[in-house]
Order: structure tokens, then sequence, then C-alpha cells
């Protein structure tokens, strides 16, 4: 499948503004500009899609009708019905099988704990194998962490935590060192220096990355770490519920057998939720990027167990998904892209938007030029898109560039007889990125003492706007964080106390009281696409 004959006309004018865009540099944003068109195309904005919470920590606050309805769910688990017989007891039970819940269990091992890291799906089936881009060290003469600090407050609109902040940048070298001391294949140029690039919102090229395929790479290196170095694991086991101590001190978690169903009781010293974002919730109705599992089990359980969210009215959407062909509708296409130069162009063959902008605001752009000024492109079945150019990048850089920055990307159109260094692709926003989420300290502790968090389950640190290549950092930085500090932690407690779901009983005794009358259930563990055209 090419392109049909419906779009080829539009894709020409591309081609016949090319030379002319390649020497135009469209202007970027002011801050009054970047606001007004935030409050006016950005999905965050659209009152209708709010509601507010009726109980639990952030009560009162205006949330996502999907973020609400998951919150207010009943637990999968009937507390007078449950024996708490421990089935296991460990130092340190880390939930999730993505880079931070590794990076957690790799770290807590080396410190002495014994750890049982569990996972819902195969250790590694998570975000972090899908980051295409790259991850962002400031590790450049014209860099510093000081300077990245500034660009990560300033994408995440100044409202970020500082001292998560100043963690994730200070850490950034170190962690780099070590991803590469373990086998990492970062890019590099012929004198052996790596090579870094532009990121939305980034005043230095600081994208460090593995061709179009950083976190794949990232993955391949800590899962083979986690295995050899005999790291106990078991797939297919998620959590449904954490457990707590008579002092409300989280002490394990009930796990759920996708495969026999049956659950299991882990007492554990610490817990470190690494179980990644609610992309697969599908926030306003938007596609999304993120894999199959993505359905904020860890906000669910940390919220039930009396955790404070930060920022979950803030939702971010990637501004270039897939927007043609149909089967791939919602999937990322990197921002290396326009790293590499490539415009973002409407359906007269006109740059509309300066390409590296915040996430936010370049995918309100797009949602502009398709939504409020019709200069979008339709496709035969009712997408409606702009052009994301990448031939262009072959014309800035030489041939073969594209194919050698981007083979993933390549192959991911070519198999539909598309091929992306001669004709642009079409793009749409989609559902990316759970900019907020359970608040942490430095170490990755919640306000429940003895949990903590790593990863996209966590908030504060982006502040309502993550920029590129601080998610693959953040996961590194926060999975070691909370696996150094989780394992010290372990050492002070002990397993005294009975074990309880006291906080289960009262979020079910709180929702009646609010009127709350629901058949949900959650963590919901694998989305339902049974009744929805969204995939
Ligand atoms: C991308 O490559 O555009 C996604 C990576 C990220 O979200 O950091």
């Amino acid at each position: 499948m090419s392109y049909p004959k419906e779009m080829q006309a539009a894709i020409k004018k591309v081609a016949a503004t090319r030379k002319s865009r390649m020497n135009e540099t469209y202007p970027m944003l002011s801050p009054e500009e970047k606001q007004e068109l935030l409050n006016n195309y950005h999905p965050d904005y659209r009152d209708d899609a709010f509601r507010q919470v009726q109980v639990g920590a952030n009560k009162g606050e205006s949330l996502p009708h999907e973020v609400v309805d998951i919150i207010e769910a009943r637990s999968r688990i009937e507390p007078a019905d449950f024996s708490l017989t421990a089935d296991k007891e460990v130092d340190v039970l880390v939930i999730g099988g993505g880079g931070g819940g590794c990076s957690a269990a790799l770290v807590a091992a080396e410190k002495g704990a014994e750890v049982l890291q569990v996972t819902k799906l195969r250790l590694g089936d998570a975000n972090t194998m899908m980051a295409q881009g790259g991850i962002q060290i400031a590790d450049k003469e014209n860099d510093s962490p000081a300077i990245h600090y500034l660009d990560v407050m300033g994408g995440g609109g100044f409202v970020n935590k500082p001292e998560l902040v100043k963690a994730l940048v200070m850490d950034a070298p170190k962690v780099g060192k070590w991803l590469e001391d373990l086998g990492y294949m970062f890019d590099k140029d012929e004198e052996g220096r790596m090579v870094t690039r532009h990121g939305g919102g980034t005043s230095r090229k600081r994208m460090h990355s593995a061709r179009d395929y950083s976190g794949a790479e990232i993955m391949r290196t800590l899962r083979d770490e986690v295995q050899n170095r005999g790291i106990e694991y078991i797939e297919f086991l998620p959590a449904v519920e954490l457990l707590l101590d008579e002092q409300e001190r989280c002490q394990g978690a009930i796990l759920y057998d996708l495969e026999t169903e049956e659950y299991m009781v882990v007492r554990a010293r610490t817990v470190i939720l690494a179980t990644g974002g609610f992309g697969r919730i599908h926030v306003s109705g938007f596609p999304t990027t993120n894999h199959y599992g993505a359905t904020a089990d860890g906000l669910v359980m940390a919220y039930r167990a009396g955790a404070n969210l930060l920022f979950m009215d803030s939702t971010q959407f990637h501004p270039t998904g897939a927007a043609f062909p149909e089967q791939i509708v919602g999937l990322l296409i990197t921002e290396k892209v326009r790293g590499l130069g490539a415009q973002l162009v409407n359906n007269k063959g006109e740059q509309f938007v300066y390409p590296l902008e915040t996430r936010d605001a370049e995918a309100s752009a797009i949602i502009r030029e398709c939504e409020g000024r019709n200069l979008g492109i339709t496709t035969p079945t009712g997408m409606t898109g702009v052009w994301l150019d990448s031939p262009m990048i072959d014309e800035i850089h030489g041939p073969g560039t594209l194919q050698k920055e981007l083979p993933a990307m390549y192959r991911q159109f070519d198999r539909f007889d598309i091929d992306i260094t001669k004709d642009p692709m079409l793009i749409f926003p989609t559902l990316h990125y759970q900019n907020g989420g359970v608040e942490i300290d430095q170490r990755g502790e919640t306000a429940i003492e003895n949990l903590f968090i790593a990863g996209e389950t966590s908030g504060g640190l982006h502040g309502k706007n993550r920029l590129m290549g601080n998610s693959l950092l953040d996961v590194l930085v926060f999975g070691r964080r909370a696996g150094k500090a989780a394992t010290e932690r372990a050492r002070e407690v002990s397993f005294g106390d009975s074990l309880s779901l006291k906080h289960v009983e009262s979020f079910h005794q709180q929702l009646a009281a609010k009127g709350v009358e629901t058949e949900r259930v959650s963590p919901m563990l694998l989305p339902d696409y049974s009744n929805s055209n969204i995939s």
C-alpha cells in the first residue's frame, strides 16, 4: 500500500515547496502566543474533558474523566474475604519490568537486598522498550547540568519540583556512564565522540541515542543484566493492591497470576512501584504510543493507599503520531525526525510552526492547523493530519542519513510501500506520556512510608510537560535512586505488625459515602477494546 491517489496531490505540494522551505526558519512562539495556543487547542484545556475527584488525597481537583474513572473504582480484592497469609517474604519487592523496575532491581541487589521483581507481561514489555529518539545527558563542553535544569523547568512550565529536577540532571552523566559500562551502544562519530541532537525545548544538542531504538537498547542492556545476575523475577504477575501494616507503612503487595488466576501475597520490607503510565486509558479518546500494559496500575494502588497525585490534570500528546496508514495510527514517529531537520507542513505545502517547540505547543499547533484552520490532509478513512517532511533529512545531511539514523522508522513505513526518504509522513498528536503522578522525594519515596516509585508512575519531576529524552533518563535516575533508598530502608524494617487492607475497606466506604456507585474495577491491568474504535 503506497499513498492513495487522493493524497498524492497534497504530497506534490510538499515536494514543490521543499527547496524554498529549506532556507526558511519558522519563528518560535513568544510565551504569550504559546499560552494562547494551549488555551485554545491543547486537550488539557477542554473543560468538558474533566470532572471533580470525590475521594482520596486529591479530592476536589478536576482531572480527566478517564483518570477519575480509574481512581474512583473498586478494588479487585474484597478485604473481608481475603486471607493475608504471606506466600513469600523479601527485602525489596520491585513491581514493574521496564527501565525503572530493572534499574531499581539491579541497584537493590547490588546493595545486598533480597529482591523479587514482578511484571505484568514479560520482562521488558514496557514503554522504555518503545522509546525511540534518545536520552538527555549534559556531557558536552557547551552544556552543563545547570543548563539542562533550566530547560527541564522551562519545558514543564516552571512548576516542576526543583529538587527532583536537580537530582535528574546531576545524575545524568553518571547514569550515562553506568549504561555504557553495562554495554549500551551509544551513537558515536568517527572519533568516538557521542553524537548528540536537539529535542523540542532544548537549548543544547543533548540527545544521545542508539539510532531510533534508544529505548530498546536500554531494555536489552538492563534485561540482560537482571537475568545474568540471577535476580529473581516473575512474569505475568501484576500487582493488584498494596499491603500496609497497622501503622499504614507499606509492607508488600497482592499479586495476581494472569495465567492461573490465583493471588499471591508478598510481604516486603520495602516496595518499589515502577508500573509506568496511563497511555492505554486513552485520555480524551486519543490513540496512544504506549505499550499494551500502560494502564496506570501503580497510580491506582498508591492513590487507594493514601498517596497524593501531582499534575494529573496534564497529559502529554506527542505531536507526531502516525495518521496513515490506518494499521499504525497513533504509533510514535520520533521527535528525532524533527531533530534532524524535518518540518511540519499543511495542505498548502506551508510550514506553520517551528518544528522544535515544546511538545504541548507543537501538538496544539497541529490540532489548530487541522481543526481550527482546516488546513489538514484527510485520509480515505477520515483521519486528518499534517505532513512531516522526512525527505528533507537526506537533503540536509546527505543521502543515506535517514536510513542510517532512523532505520526502525524507515522499515515501519516500508512495510506499507511508503518510502519516507521520498515521501513525507502524515501525522497527528497521540497520547504519549503521563506528565503527572504520585508525589515523591529525591530518593523516590512517597508519603506512604517504605513505598518508593520510579519513572512515569511518579509526578512532579516534569511539571506539566516533559521534554523528549527525559523519560529514559528519569527511569534510570529514579530507578537507581529508589533501588538504593529502598535497600537502605529495608535494613531498618522488621516484619512485626500484621498486614492490613484497611485502606481498601476505607476507600470503598468513602466511595459509598460520596455516592460513587460503580461497577468499575481497577487496576484495569489490560485495556478493554471490545466496544471501542481506538487501539
Ligand atoms: C521520541 O523519540 O520522540 C519519544 C521519546 C521521548 O518521549 O522521550
